[in-house]
Protein backbone atom coordinates (compact mmCIF):
# COMPACT_ATOMS: atom_id res chain seq x y z
CA UNK A 1 0.00 0.00 0.00
CA UNK A 2 1.90 3.34 -1.19
CA UNK A 3 -0.93 5.59 -0.09
CA UNK A 4 -2.12 6.80 3.06
CA UNK A 5 -4.52 4.71 5.03
CA UNK A 6 -6.41 3.24 7.85
CA UNK A 7 -6.07 -0.09 9.17
CA UNK A 8 -9.29 -1.66 11.09
CA UNK A 9 -8.23 -4.20 13.50
CA UNK A 10 -11.12 -7.12 14.17
CA UNK A 11 -12.08 -8.16 17.28
CA UNK A 12 -15.58 -9.93 16.71
CA UNK A 13 -18.09 -6.94 16.39
CA UNK A 14 -20.70 -6.76 13.88
CA UNK A 15 -19.38 -3.29 12.09
CA UNK A 16 -15.96 -4.12 11.69
CA UNK A 17 -16.73 -3.48 7.45
CA UNK A 18 -18.82 -0.62 8.11
CA UNK A 19 -16.17 1.17 9.63
CA UNK A 20 -14.04 0.57 6.80
CA UNK A 21 -16.38 1.77 4.91
CA UNK A 22 -17.10 5.15 6.81
CA UNK A 23 -13.23 5.66 6.88
CA UNK A 24 -13.13 4.84 2.85
CA UNK A 25 -15.96 7.27 2.47
CA UNK A 26 -13.44 10.37 4.26
CA UNK A 27 -11.48 9.42 1.09
CA UNK A 28 -9.28 7.34 3.00
CA UNK A 29 -8.19 3.82 2.06
CA UNK A 30 -9.07 1.27 4.90
CA UNK A 31 -9.01 -2.20 5.26
CA UNK A 32 -9.70 -4.86 7.74
CA UNK A 33 -8.08 -7.04 9.22
CA UNK A 34 -8.09 -9.98 11.83
CA UNK A 35 -6.51 -9.00 15.17
CA UNK A 36 -4.72 -12.17 15.16
CA UNK A 37 -2.57 -11.07 11.71
CA UNK A 38 -2.49 -7.40 13.10
CA UNK A 39 1.10 -6.62 14.47
CA UNK A 40 2.25 -8.49 10.76
CA UNK A 41 0.38 -6.73 8.61
CA UNK A 42 0.72 -3.07 10.01
CA UNK A 43 4.03 -3.51 10.09
CA UNK A 44 4.06 -4.20 6.61
CA UNK A 45 1.92 -1.40 5.27
CA UNK A 46 2.70 1.15 7.96
CA UNK A 47 -0.50 2.88 7.72
CA UNK A 48 -1.35 6.10 8.90
CA UNK A 49 -3.89 5.26 11.73
CA UNK A 50 -5.27 2.05 13.72
CA UNK A 51 -8.86 1.58 14.69
CA UNK A 52 -9.79 -1.25 17.26
CA UNK A 53 -13.71 -2.41 16.45
CA UNK A 54 -15.80 -3.45 18.94
CA UNK A 55 -16.11 -7.08 19.95
CA UNK A 56 -18.87 -9.52 21.80
CA UNK A 57 -16.19 -10.50 24.49
CA UNK A 58 -15.11 -9.01 28.00
CA UNK A 59 -11.59 -7.92 28.47
CA UNK A 60 -11.19 -9.34 31.62
CA UNK A 61 -11.90 -12.97 30.69
CA UNK A 62 -9.11 -14.98 29.59
CA UNK A 63 -9.16 -16.09 26.10
CA UNK A 64 -10.59 -12.53 24.97
CA UNK A 65 -8.90 -11.63 22.08
CA UNK A 66 -6.19 -8.95 22.71
CA UNK A 67 -4.33 -6.61 20.72
CA UNK A 68 -0.31 -7.16 20.82
CA UNK A 69 1.10 -4.85 22.96
CA UNK A 70 3.47 -4.04 20.54
CA UNK A 71 0.81 -2.21 18.49
CA UNK A 72 1.05 0.59 21.53
CA UNK A 73 4.70 1.05 20.81
CA UNK A 74 4.46 1.96 17.20
CA UNK A 75 3.95 5.31 17.32
CA UNK A 76 0.89 5.32 15.18
CA UNK A 77 -2.82 6.75 16.45
CA UNK A 78 -4.85 4.68 17.28
CA UNK A 79 -8.91 4.81 18.08
CA UNK A 80 -10.30 1.92 20.31
CA UNK A 81 -14.31 1.50 19.69
CA UNK A 82 -16.54 -0.51 22.25
CA UNK A 83 -14.36 -3.37 23.24
CA UNK A 84 -11.63 -2.24 21.61
CA UNK A 85 -12.08 1.10 23.94
CA UNK A 86 -12.32 -1.22 26.91
CA UNK A 87 -9.32 -3.55 25.42
CA UNK A 88 -7.14 -0.39 25.04
CA UNK A 89 -8.42 0.76 28.88
CA UNK A 90 -7.51 -2.77 30.08
CA UNK A 91 -4.29 -3.20 28.21
CA UNK A 92 -3.01 0.21 29.37
CA UNK A 93 -3.53 -0.42 33.42
CA UNK A 94 -7.36 0.91 33.40
CA UNK A 95 -9.87 -0.68 34.99
CA UNK A 96 -13.17 -2.63 32.93
CA UNK A 97 -15.81 -3.80 35.04
CA UNK A 98 -19.27 -4.94 34.40
CA UNK A 99 -21.84 -2.22 34.57
CA UNK A 100 -24.68 -2.04 36.77
CA UNK A 101 -26.59 -0.35 34.14
CA UNK A 102 -26.47 -1.64 30.75
CA UNK A 103 -26.67 0.83 27.31
CA UNK A 104 -28.29 0.18 24.55
CA UNK A 105 -29.46 2.14 20.94
CA UNK A 106 -29.70 5.54 21.27
CA UNK A 107 -28.45 7.87 24.20
CA UNK A 108 -27.23 11.11 24.97
CA UNK A 109 -23.25 11.80 24.97
CA UNK A 110 -22.16 14.57 26.93
CA UNK A 111 -18.98 16.61 25.19
CA UNK A 112 -16.43 17.20 28.29
CA UNK A 113 -13.71 18.94 26.74
CA UNK A 114 -14.28 20.49 23.62
CA UNK A 115 -10.79 21.18 23.29
CA UNK A 116 -9.63 17.03 22.37
CA UNK A 117 -9.16 16.96 18.63
CA UNK A 118 -11.24 13.77 18.33
CA UNK A 119 -14.66 15.51 19.56
CA UNK A 120 -13.54 18.83 17.42
CA UNK A 121 -16.61 20.35 16.60
CA UNK A 122 -18.98 17.77 17.92
CA UNK A 123 -21.81 19.49 19.48
CA UNK A 124 -21.84 19.52 23.73
CA UNK A 125 -24.94 16.90 23.93
CA UNK A 126 -25.40 14.56 21.21
CA UNK A 127 -26.72 11.48 20.07
CA UNK A 128 -24.69 8.36 20.05
CA UNK A 129 -25.69 4.37 19.39
CA UNK A 130 -24.50 2.21 22.65
CA UNK A 131 -24.17 -1.45 22.53
CA UNK A 132 -22.49 -2.65 25.38
CA UNK A 133 -22.52 -4.27 29.27
CA UNK A 134 -18.90 -3.57 30.39
CA UNK A 135 -17.80 0.15 31.16
CA UNK A 136 -14.56 1.44 31.64
CA UNK A 137 -14.65 2.31 35.49
CA UNK A 138 -11.01 3.89 35.52
CA UNK A 139 -8.98 5.43 32.72
CA UNK A 140 -4.95 4.35 32.59
CA UNK A 141 -2.60 6.64 33.97
CA UNK A 142 -2.08 9.26 30.91
CA UNK A 143 -6.04 9.34 30.24
CA UNK A 144 -8.53 11.65 30.48
CA UNK A 145 -11.91 11.41 30.47
CA UNK A 146 -13.52 13.67 27.18
CA UNK A 147 -17.19 12.45 27.19
CA UNK A 148 -19.73 10.59 29.23
CA UNK A 149 -23.22 9.81 29.34
CA UNK A 150 -25.92 9.86 32.62
CA UNK A 151 -24.79 6.10 33.00
CA UNK A 152 -21.23 5.84 31.59
CA UNK A 153 -18.66 7.59 33.14
CA UNK A 154 -16.15 7.20 30.35
CA UNK A 155 -17.82 7.24 27.09
CA UNK A 156 -14.98 8.58 25.51
CA UNK A 157 -11.25 8.90 26.45
CA UNK A 158 -8.01 9.96 25.53
CA UNK A 159 -4.15 9.86 25.95
CA UNK A 160 -3.14 12.83 23.84
CA UNK A 161 0.88 12.61 24.04
CA UNK A 162 0.65 9.27 22.58
CA UNK A 163 -2.54 9.84 20.44
CA UNK A 164 -4.32 7.12 21.52
CA UNK A 165 -8.12 7.75 21.52
CA UNK A 166 -10.74 5.53 22.67
CA UNK A 167 -15.21 5.97 22.10
CA UNK A 168 -17.58 3.79 24.06
CA UNK A 169 -20.21 4.12 21.70
CA UNK A 170 -20.04 3.49 17.75
CA UNK A 171 -19.41 6.18 15.94
CA UNK A 172 -19.74 3.89 12.75
CA UNK A 173 -23.56 3.58 12.47
CA UNK A 174 -25.85 6.22 11.39
CA UNK A 175 -27.77 6.32 14.42
CA UNK A 176 -24.38 8.48 15.71
CA UNK A 177 -25.43 11.41 14.75
CA UNK A 178 -22.01 13.16 14.50
CA UNK A 179 -20.65 9.69 14.35
CA UNK A 180 -18.54 10.65 11.39
CA UNK A 181 -17.52 13.58 11.96
CA UNK A 182 -15.67 12.00 15.21
CA UNK A 183 -14.14 9.74 12.41
CA UNK A 184 -13.38 12.31 10.22
CA UNK A 185 -11.62 14.05 13.20
CA UNK A 186 -9.73 10.97 14.19
CA UNK A 187 -8.45 10.42 10.76
CA UNK A 188 -7.76 14.30 9.71
CA UNK A 189 -6.84 15.63 12.90
CA UNK A 190 -4.93 12.54 14.79
CA UNK A 191 -3.53 10.48 12.03
CA UNK A 192 -2.69 13.94 9.50
CA UNK A 193 -4.73 12.36 6.28
CA UNK A 194 -5.07 13.69 3.17
CA UNK A 195 -8.52 12.59 2.07
CA UNK A 196 -7.15 12.42 -1.72
CA UNK A 197 -7.72 8.02 -2.15
CA UNK A 198 -9.77 7.74 -4.66
CA UNK A 199 -11.54 4.47 -6.42
CA UNK A 200 -9.15 4.49 -8.96
CA UNK A 201 -6.62 3.98 -6.17
CA UNK A 202 -7.88 0.78 -5.16
CA UNK A 203 -8.08 -0.48 -8.61
CA UNK A 204 -4.57 0.22 -9.37
CA UNK A 205 -3.42 -1.56 -6.07
CA UNK A 206 -5.79 -4.57 -7.03
CA UNK A 207 -4.21 -5.16 -10.22
CA UNK A 208 -0.89 -4.97 -8.69
CA UNK A 209 -1.59 -7.72 -5.91
CA UNK A 210 -3.60 -10.02 -8.52
CA UNK A 211 -0.59 -9.44 -10.86
CA UNK A 212 1.96 -10.65 -8.21
CA UNK A 213 0.17 -12.93 -6.94
CA UNK A 214 -1.11 -14.92 -10.09
CA UNK A 215 2.49 -14.42 -11.71
CA UNK A 216 2.61 -16.64 -14.77
CA UNK A 217 -0.39 -18.86 -13.59
CA UNK A 218 -3.64 -19.15 -15.02
CA UNK A 219 -7.05 -17.87 -13.77
CA UNK A 220 -11.06 -19.21 -14.59
CA UNK A 221 -13.92 -16.98 -13.79
CA UNK A 222 -17.47 -17.66 -13.97
CA UNK A 223 -19.83 -14.99 -15.27
CA UNK A 224 -22.81 -14.18 -14.82
CA UNK A 225 -23.20 -10.90 -16.22
CA UNK A 226 -24.36 -9.27 -13.26
CA UNK A 227 -22.55 -6.57 -11.88
CA UNK A 228 -20.30 -8.43 -9.03
CA UNK A 229 -18.71 -11.18 -11.46
CA UNK A 230 -18.78 -8.34 -14.46
CA UNK A 231 -16.76 -6.08 -11.91
CA UNK A 232 -14.40 -9.00 -10.51
CA UNK A 233 -13.51 -10.62 -14.42
CA UNK A 234 -12.60 -6.99 -15.56
CA UNK A 235 -10.56 -6.16 -12.72
CA UNK A 236 -8.82 -9.02 -13.22
CA UNK A 237 -8.68 -9.24 -17.10
CA UNK A 238 -6.56 -5.34 -16.61
CA UNK A 239 -4.26 -7.44 -14.09
CA UNK A 240 -3.70 -10.81 -16.28
CA UNK A 241 -5.66 -10.40 -19.70
CA UNK A 242 -5.21 -13.63 -21.73
CA UNK A 243 -4.14 -16.11 -18.32
CA UNK A 244 -8.05 -15.25 -17.39
CA UNK A 245 -11.00 -17.38 -19.00
CA UNK A 246 -14.69 -16.16 -18.41
CA UNK A 247 -17.21 -19.12 -18.50
CA UNK A 248 -20.57 -17.78 -19.14
CA UNK A 249 -23.65 -19.86 -19.10
CA UNK A 250 -26.38 -19.12 -21.16
CA UNK A 251 -29.00 -21.09 -19.47
CA UNK A 252 -32.02 -19.91 -21.42
CA UNK A 253 -33.18 -18.18 -18.24
CA UNK A 254 -32.09 -14.67 -18.79
CA UNK A 255 -33.18 -11.70 -19.73
CA UNK A 256 -34.19 -10.48 -22.96
CA UNK A 257 -30.75 -10.00 -24.72
CA UNK A 258 -28.37 -10.49 -21.81
CA UNK A 259 -26.81 -13.16 -23.02
CA UNK A 260 -25.44 -10.97 -26.29
CA UNK A 261 -24.91 -8.32 -23.79
CA UNK A 262 -22.67 -10.12 -21.59
CA UNK A 263 -21.20 -11.13 -24.97
CA UNK A 264 -20.58 -7.89 -26.39
CA UNK A 265 -18.36 -6.92 -23.49
CA UNK A 266 -16.51 -10.31 -23.15
CA UNK A 267 -16.76 -11.65 -26.16
CA UNK A 268 -13.94 -11.00 -28.68
CA UNK A 269 -15.40 -8.32 -29.79
CA UNK A 270 -15.47 -6.58 -26.85
CA UNK A 271 -12.80 -4.14 -25.49
CA UNK A 272 -11.03 -6.62 -23.34
CA UNK A 273 -8.79 -9.01 -23.75
CA UNK A 274 -9.75 -12.19 -22.37
CA UNK A 275 -10.83 -15.68 -23.25
CA UNK A 276 -14.39 -15.40 -23.38
CA UNK A 277 -16.50 -18.86 -23.24
CA UNK A 278 -20.42 -18.68 -23.72
CA UNK A 279 -21.93 -22.00 -23.26
CA UNK A 280 -25.47 -22.34 -25.19
CA UNK A 281 -27.15 -24.82 -23.28
CA UNK A 282 -30.89 -23.53 -23.51
CA UNK A 283 -32.51 -26.76 -24.70
CA UNK A 284 -30.47 -28.47 -21.97
CA UNK A 285 -32.29 -26.35 -19.17
CA UNK A 286 -35.33 -26.85 -20.66
CA UNK A 287 -35.42 -30.67 -20.95
CA UNK A 288 -34.05 -30.46 -17.30
CA UNK A 289 -36.79 -28.73 -15.90
CA UNK A 290 -40.00 -29.85 -18.16
CA UNK A 291 -42.77 -30.83 -15.63
CA UNK A 292 -41.43 -29.61 -12.78
CA UNK A 293 -43.50 -27.09 -11.04
CA UNK A 294 -42.04 -27.23 -7.65
CA UNK A 295 -40.06 -23.73 -6.58
CA UNK A 296 -37.35 -25.74 -4.34
CA UNK A 297 -37.17 -28.73 -6.95
CA UNK A 298 -36.61 -26.01 -9.83
CA UNK A 299 -33.56 -24.04 -8.03
CA UNK A 300 -31.91 -27.27 -6.87
CA UNK A 301 -31.64 -28.48 -10.86
CA UNK A 302 -30.96 -25.30 -12.18
CA UNK A 303 -27.76 -24.70 -9.52
CA UNK A 304 -26.95 -28.03 -10.25
CA UNK A 305 -26.89 -28.02 -13.67
CA UNK A 306 -25.41 -25.17 -13.64
CA UNK A 307 -22.39 -26.62 -11.90
CA UNK A 308 -22.12 -29.93 -14.09
CA UNK A 309 -21.72 -27.49 -17.00
CA UNK A 310 -19.26 -24.94 -15.80
CA UNK A 311 -17.12 -28.10 -14.71
CA UNK A 312 -17.38 -29.51 -18.17
CA UNK A 313 -16.10 -26.17 -19.44
CA UNK A 314 -13.30 -25.90 -17.21
CA UNK A 315 -12.08 -29.36 -18.05
CA UNK A 316 -11.99 -28.54 -21.20
CA UNK A 317 -9.65 -25.81 -20.22
CA UNK A 318 -7.56 -27.98 -18.30
CA UNK A 319 -6.60 -27.26 -14.80
CA UNK A 320 -6.38 -23.58 -13.27
CA UNK A 321 -4.65 -21.81 -10.58
CA UNK A 322 -7.15 -19.87 -9.64
CA UNK A 323 -10.90 -19.54 -9.47
CA UNK A 324 -12.02 -16.38 -9.55
CA UNK A 325 -15.40 -15.45 -7.88
CA UNK A 326 -17.03 -12.14 -7.66
CA UNK A 327 -18.07 -11.96 -3.87
CA UNK A 328 -18.99 -8.98 -2.05
CA UNK A 329 -19.51 -7.84 1.72
CA UNK A 330 -22.53 -8.38 1.53
CA UNK A 331 -22.28 -11.96 0.46
CA UNK A 332 -19.81 -12.70 3.20
CA UNK A 333 -21.77 -11.44 5.70
CA UNK A 334 -24.88 -13.41 4.79
CA UNK A 335 -23.21 -16.48 4.36
CA UNK A 336 -21.32 -15.94 8.07
CA UNK A 337 -24.68 -15.79 9.97
CA UNK A 338 -25.54 -18.77 11.90
CA UNK A 339 -28.06 -21.33 11.40
CA UNK A 340 -31.15 -19.81 10.26
CA UNK A 341 -34.23 -21.14 8.37
CA UNK A 342 -34.07 -21.65 4.78
CA UNK A 343 -36.43 -19.58 3.09
CA UNK A 344 -34.77 -20.49 -0.68
CA UNK A 345 -31.98 -22.14 -1.49
CA UNK A 346 -30.02 -19.72 -3.22
CA UNK A 347 -27.74 -20.03 -5.73
CA UNK A 348 -25.29 -17.80 -7.74
CA UNK A 349 -22.28 -18.28 -9.10
CA UNK A 350 -20.32 -17.77 -5.83
CA UNK A 351 -21.83 -21.13 -4.71
CA UNK A 352 -19.44 -22.96 -7.28
CA UNK A 353 -18.17 -25.46 -7.67
CA UNK A 354 -16.47 -28.80 -4.98
CA UNK A 355 -14.69 -30.42 -8.06
CA UNK A 356 -13.45 -27.99 -10.27
CA UNK A 357 -9.37 -28.45 -9.95
CA UNK A 358 -7.81 -25.28 -8.93
CA UNK A 359 -5.27 -24.28 -6.12
CA UNK A 360 -6.94 -21.11 -4.63
CA UNK A 361 -10.38 -18.61 -4.97
CA UNK A 362 -9.43 -14.66 -5.81
CA UNK A 363 -12.32 -12.75 -4.51
CA UNK A 364 -10.93 -9.45 -5.39
CA UNK A 365 -14.45 -7.47 -4.27
CA UNK A 366 -14.76 -9.41 -0.59
CA UNK A 367 -14.59 -6.05 0.81
CA UNK A 368 -16.65 -3.78 -0.71
CA UNK A 369 -19.83 -2.71 0.01
CA UNK A 370 -22.28 -3.19 -3.90
CA UNK A 371 -22.38 1.00 -4.40
CA UNK A 372 -18.70 0.71 -4.20
CA UNK A 373 -18.65 -2.17 -6.84
CA UNK A 374 -20.28 -0.03 -9.02
CA UNK A 375 -17.87 2.68 -8.28
CA UNK A 376 -14.85 0.43 -8.99
CA UNK A 377 -17.03 -0.59 -12.33
CA UNK A 378 -17.09 2.82 -13.82
CA UNK A 379 -13.03 3.51 -12.51
CA UNK A 380 -12.69 -0.31 -15.06
CA UNK A 381 -14.82 1.62 -17.66
CA UNK A 382 -17.60 -1.09 -18.02
CA UNK A 383 -20.86 0.15 -19.41
CA UNK A 384 -23.07 2.13 -17.51
CA UNK A 385 -26.07 -0.22 -17.97
CA UNK A 386 -23.55 -3.33 -16.55
CA UNK A 387 -22.39 -1.09 -13.79
CA UNK A 388 -25.68 0.18 -12.22
CA UNK A 389 -28.18 -3.20 -12.80
CA UNK A 390 -30.30 -4.41 -10.76
CA UNK A 391 -29.79 -7.88 -8.94
CA UNK A 392 -30.89 -10.43 -10.88
CA UNK A 393 -31.40 -14.14 -8.99
CA UNK A 394 -28.73 -16.72 -9.73
CA UNK A 395 -31.64 -19.26 -11.11
CA UNK A 396 -33.20 -16.10 -13.40
CA UNK A 397 -36.45 -16.69 -14.95
CA UNK A 398 -36.90 -20.15 -13.74
CA UNK A 399 -38.31 -18.35 -10.96
CA UNK A 400 -39.78 -15.98 -12.25
CA UNK A 401 -42.34 -18.26 -14.29
CA UNK A 402 -44.33 -19.87 -11.04
CA UNK A 403 -44.73 -24.10 -12.39
CA UNK A 404 -43.39 -25.20 -15.11
CA UNK A 405 -40.61 -23.08 -17.40
CA UNK A 406 -40.36 -23.55 -20.81
CA UNK A 407 -39.41 -21.93 -23.81
CA UNK A 408 -42.70 -20.13 -24.56
CA UNK A 409 -43.00 -19.49 -21.33
CA UNK A 410 -39.27 -17.79 -21.17
CA UNK A 411 -39.71 -15.77 -24.33
CA UNK A 412 -42.99 -14.64 -22.77
CA UNK A 413 -41.59 -13.38 -19.79
CA UNK A 414 -38.47 -11.70 -21.61
CA UNK A 415 -40.80 -9.65 -24.04
CA UNK A 416 -42.73 -8.34 -21.06
CA UNK A 417 -39.93 -7.37 -18.26
CA UNK A 418 -38.29 -5.63 -21.20
CA UNK A 419 -41.75 -3.50 -21.77
CA UNK A 420 -41.77 -2.66 -18.11
CA UNK A 421 -38.18 -1.98 -17.48
CA UNK A 422 -38.30 0.51 -20.48
CA UNK A 423 -41.19 2.23 -19.46
CA UNK A 424 -39.98 2.47 -16.01
CA UNK A 425 -36.71 4.07 -17.18
CA UNK A 426 -38.50 6.26 -19.59
CA UNK A 427 -40.36 7.74 -16.64
CA UNK A 428 -37.07 8.44 -14.86
CA UNK A 429 -38.21 5.59 -11.71
CA UNK A 430 -35.21 3.22 -12.80
CA UNK A 431 -32.68 4.63 -10.44
CA UNK A 432 -35.08 4.92 -7.44
CA UNK A 433 -36.27 1.46 -7.22
CA UNK A 434 -34.97 -1.36 -5.23
CA UNK A 435 -35.76 -4.12 -7.78
CA UNK A 436 -38.54 -4.02 -10.64
CA UNK A 437 -39.36 -7.26 -13.09
CA UNK A 438 -42.36 -8.66 -14.52
CA UNK A 439 -43.34 -12.48 -13.55
CA UNK A 440 -45.38 -15.04 -15.43
CA UNK A 441 -47.93 -16.58 -13.24
CA UNK A 442 -49.55 -19.32 -14.24
CA UNK A 443 -52.85 -18.89 -14.04
CA UNK A 444 -54.65 -18.25 -17.30
CA UNK A 445 -58.08 -16.29 -17.78
CA UNK A 446 -60.56 -15.35 -20.25
CA UNK A 447 -60.44 -11.78 -21.94
CA UNK A 448 -61.74 -10.56 -25.08
CA UNK A 449 -59.07 -9.01 -27.83
CA UNK A 450 -60.73 -7.97 -31.69
CA UNK A 451 -64.15 -9.32 -30.62
CA UNK A 452 -62.58 -12.51 -30.14
CA UNK A 453 -62.29 -14.61 -26.65
CA UNK A 454 -58.89 -15.33 -25.47
CA UNK A 455 -57.87 -17.47 -22.85
CA UNK A 456 -54.27 -16.18 -22.02
CA UNK A 457 -51.38 -16.14 -19.37
CA UNK A 458 -51.44 -12.84 -16.68
CA UNK A 459 -47.96 -11.37 -16.10
CA UNK A 460 -47.58 -9.97 -12.78
CA UNK A 461 -45.52 -6.83 -12.09
CA UNK A 462 -43.39 -6.42 -9.45
CA UNK A 463 -41.26 -2.93 -8.05
CA UNK A 464 -40.24 -3.10 -4.59
CA UNK A 465 -38.27 -0.43 -2.04
CA UNK A 466 -35.90 -1.98 0.01
CA UNK A 467 -32.39 -0.93 1.61
CA UNK A 468 -30.79 -4.72 2.31
CA UNK A 469 -33.46 -7.09 0.26
CA UNK A 470 -34.20 -8.59 3.42
CA UNK A 471 -37.33 -6.48 3.95
CA UNK A 472 -38.97 -4.92 1.39
CA UNK A 473 -41.89 -2.53 0.66
CA UNK A 474 -44.14 -2.46 -2.90
CA UNK A 475 -43.25 0.90 -4.59
CA UNK A 476 -46.01 2.69 -5.43
CA UNK A 477 -45.66 3.16 -9.29
CA UNK A 478 -47.50 6.02 -10.78
CA UNK A 479 -50.88 4.74 -12.56
CA UNK A 480 -50.40 6.18 -15.40
CA UNK A 481 -46.90 4.56 -15.99
CA UNK A 482 -48.54 1.15 -15.01
CA UNK A 483 -51.10 1.65 -17.17
CA UNK A 484 -48.84 2.21 -20.38
CA UNK A 485 -47.33 -0.58 -19.49
CA UNK A 486 -49.95 -2.64 -19.41
CA UNK A 487 -51.31 -1.57 -22.69
CA UNK A 488 -48.27 -2.49 -24.45
CA UNK A 489 -47.70 -5.87 -22.83
CA UNK A 490 -51.24 -6.85 -23.51
CA UNK A 491 -50.65 -5.48 -27.33
CA UNK A 492 -47.38 -6.74 -28.04
CA UNK A 493 -47.01 -9.69 -26.11
CA UNK A 494 -48.29 -12.98 -27.55
CA UNK A 495 -50.02 -15.04 -25.18
CA UNK A 496 -51.07 -12.48 -22.36
CA UNK A 497 -54.21 -10.73 -21.95
CA UNK A 498 -54.18 -9.74 -18.59
CA UNK A 499 -51.70 -7.17 -16.36
CA UNK A 500 -51.34 -7.35 -12.40
CA UNK A 501 -48.99 -5.66 -9.90
CA UNK A 502 -48.23 -7.19 -6.53
CA UNK A 503 -48.92 -5.03 -3.48
CA UNK A 504 -47.41 -7.78 -1.09
CA UNK A 505 -44.19 -6.66 1.02
CA UNK A 506 -41.76 -8.53 2.00
CA UNK A 507 -42.22 -10.22 4.39
CA UNK A 508 -44.55 -11.96 4.23
CA UNK A 509 -43.59 -12.05 0.55
CA UNK A 510 -40.62 -12.86 -0.71
CA UNK A 511 -39.21 -10.17 -3.82
CA UNK A 512 -39.32 -12.94 -6.21
CA UNK A 513 -41.95 -15.25 -6.55
CA UNK A 514 -40.54 -18.68 -5.96
P1 LIG B 1 -36.26 -13.01 -2.11
O1 LIG B 1 -37.09 -13.53 -3.22
O2 LIG B 1 -35.65 -14.10 -1.27
O3 LIG B 1 -35.04 -12.26 -2.80
O4 LIG B 1 -36.97 -12.00 -1.27
C1 LIG B 1 -34.13 -11.43 -2.13
C2 LIG B 1 -33.08 -10.99 -3.12
O5 LIG B 1 -32.29 -12.13 -3.51
C3 LIG B 1 -32.37 -12.35 -4.91
N1 LIG B 1 -32.41 -13.80 -5.08
C4 LIG B 1 -31.34 -14.52 -5.46
N2 LIG B 1 -30.09 -14.16 -5.80
N3 LIG B 1 -29.53 -16.40 -6.21
C5 LIG B 1 -29.20 -15.10 -6.20
O6 LIG B 1 -28.06 -14.77 -6.56
C6 LIG B 1 -30.76 -16.85 -5.87
O7 LIG B 1 -31.02 -18.05 -5.90
C7 LIG B 1 -31.71 -15.86 -5.49
N4 LIG B 1 -33.02 -15.93 -5.10
C8 LIG B 1 -33.43 -14.63 -4.87
C9 LIG B 1 -33.63 -11.65 -5.35
O8 LIG B 1 -33.58 -11.30 -6.73
C10 LIG B 1 -33.65 -10.47 -4.44
O9 LIG B 1 -32.75 -9.46 -4.91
Amino acid sequence: MKHQSIMVIDFGGQYNQLIARRVRDLKVYAEVVSYTKALEKIEENRPDGIIFTGGPNSVYKEDSPAADMKLYDLGIPILGICYGAQMMAHQLGGTVETAKVSEYGRTMVHVKDAASLLMHDVSENNIAWMSHTDYISKVPEGFKVTASTDNCPVAAMENEDKCFYAVQFHPEVTHSVEGQKILSNFVFRVCGCLGDWKMDSFVESSIEAIREKVGNGRALCALSGGVDSSVAAVLMSKAIGKQLTCVFVDQGLLRKDEGDEVEAVFGPDGPYDVNFVRVNVQQRFYDKLKGVTEPEQKRKIIGEEFIRVFEEEAKKIGAVDYLVQGTIYPDVIESGLGKSATIKSHHNVGGLPDHVDFKEIIEPLRMLFKDEVRQVGRELGIPEYLVSRQPFPGPGLGIRIIGEVTEEKVKIVQEADAIYREEIAKAGLDKGLGQYFAALTNMRSVGVMGDFRTYDYAIALRAVNTSDFMTADAAQIPWEVLSKVTNRIVNEVKGVNRVLYDCTSKPPGTIELE
